[in-house]
């Protein structure tokens, strides 16, 4: 399933797409098919039919919205969100030679751009997906839970810890308001890892020893600057590359191993990180201020390490794989294999775990049966965050330390316009803020 995932990312992150390479990547997605008492604007019960916008329309948020058009035949694609006309038009092409096309119903009015983009689709939808660079993730979170709509929300969901505990927040309002929340850590929708995660968890490995997860891949995407960009435009046009906008590799794409772990681990939030890391490869200025490598110890109370680590070089070998060994034997996560006193291998699912997300979403709309994945998806992040600054600082981060920081990401505005990058972090000199 790394392949799921990863064929995911290069829908537009492998290389330098084309419009038609995107339109092509939509299409793909789309190919692979398989779905009271809410507020009472949602009238969802039954067939009714329910609206959905997509905030954020590049590579995944428009695989998101096939997935959705996938999962529900009751459901119509109503309103798109972007930063930029361009992707918002690329992804509209796309949708629109999609399988679903006939469900793809995006009327002028209903094309939003620009920073409050966002307010636009929210106000249209019933069901909102939010696949945006992370760092806007909990200001848009929040204002969907806000208008009380229900959302499907890409990992990772902060880049900062205020943005997470402003994202803790609005979970806990999202059940209290009934409303769905799904999360994007796609693998806890995966038949085969959720059956191999219950083995683990019913005992399968005994008592744990320690744990090693890895998502070892080559680079990905970046956009040359143009003259015409500002500062602004051109991190976000290269949202990966700035700590600010993506939380670094370790948060936006070493999540899916770091989720794996928290996972094997029941979700209890290690006690502290330590780790290393920095900029091996991409050196350059165009690779903004994130490190291209992260190698991080966690602990838990009990003693139990889990060794973690990343890289995004070009040219080396790949390897996304996570492992967990216990005193009666051991278990490969990717390959659902447990070894030992009680061995055992399953095939991977054929179901596409991308779907099943939303199809989980939308039959607990219409089965008023609201699903809120707010507790694992903002402790992985944490871990994520917290491994990051274990990095970036060089020194031991507790998860406290990590929930209390004030260190805040932000730009002073949001405006197309001048804006300095965040100087490369130094460990033994960047501090815990
Ligand atoms: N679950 C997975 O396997 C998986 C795979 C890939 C990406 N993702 C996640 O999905 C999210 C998007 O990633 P992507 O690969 O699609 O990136 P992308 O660059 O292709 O798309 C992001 C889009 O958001 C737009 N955008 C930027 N700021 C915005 C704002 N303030 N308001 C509205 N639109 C804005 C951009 O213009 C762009 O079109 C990220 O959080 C990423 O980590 C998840």
């Amino acid at each position: 399933m790394a392949q799921d995932n990863m064929q995911s990312n290069s829908i537009d992150r492998s290389s330098q797409p084309t419009r038609r390479d995107m339109v092509r990547g939509v299409l793909a997605v789309g190919a692979a098919a398989a779905v009271s008492t809410f507020p009472s604007f949602v009238h969802a019960a039954g067939s009714d039919v329910l609206k959905v916008g997509l905030i954020g329309c590049g590579g995944r948020g428009t695989g998101a919205a096939n997935n959705a058009l996938n999962a529900d035949p009751n459901i119509k694609l109503v309103a798109l969100g972007d930063m930029f006309p361009d992707k918002l038009e690329t992804s509209l092409l796309g949708l629109r030679q999609s399988q679903h096309k006939d469900r793809v119903d995006i009327s002028p009015e209903h094309q939003f751009t620009g920073w409050d983009a966002y307010k636009g689709v929210i106000e249209t939808c019933d069901v909102v997906l939010l696949a945006t660079p992370p760092h806007f993730r909990p200001m848009h979170l929040k204002a969907v839970i806000d208008a009380g709509k229900h959302v499907f929300c890409e990992k990772p969901v902060a880049t900062d810890a205020p943005g997470l505990r402003s994202v803790i927040e609005t979970a806990a309002k999202a059940k209290e308001k009934n409303l769905s929340l799904v999360s994007g850590l796609c693998y806890r929708y995966d038949d085969a890892k959720i059956e191999t995660m219950k083995r683990i968890h019913d005992g399968a490995l005994g008592d744990t020893i320690n744990l090693n997860v890895n998502y070892l891949t080559g680079g990905l995407w970046s956009n040359a600057r143009k003259p015409e960009w500002s500062d602004m435009e051109w991190q976000l046009r290269n949202w990966l590359y700035f700590t600010w906008l993506s939380g670094d590799l370790i948060v936006e794409q070493h999540i899916h191993s770091i989720d794996k772990m928290m996972w094997m681990m029941k979700d209890e939030t290690p006690a502290f990180a330590l780790g290393n890391g920095g900029r091996a490869c991409r050196t350059q200025p165009a690779y903004g201020n994130v490190y291209d490598h992260f190698n991080t110890t966690y602990e838990w109370k009990n003693g139990v390490r889990c060794f973690a680590s990343a890289r995004q070089w070009d040219g080396t070998a790949n390897d996304v794989s996570d492992w967990m060994y216990g005193n009666k034997g051991s278990a490969n996560i990717m390959n659902h294999t447990i070894t030992g006193e009680n061995a055992w291998k399953r095939k991977a699912s054929p179901k596409n775990m991308y779907d099943l997300e939303h199809v989980a979403l939308f039959k607990s709309i219409r089965n008023n049966e609201p699903i809120n994945n707010g507790d694992y998806m903002t402790k992985s992040t944490g871990a994520a965050i917290m491994g990051r600054m274990a990095a970036y600082t060089g020194l031991k981060v507790t998860w406290d330390q990590m929930m209390n920081s004030k260190e805040n990401l932000a730009p002073a505005k949001y405006e197309m316009g001048p804006l300095e990058m965040t100087p490369i972090a130094v460990p033994g000199k960047t501090k815990i803020v």
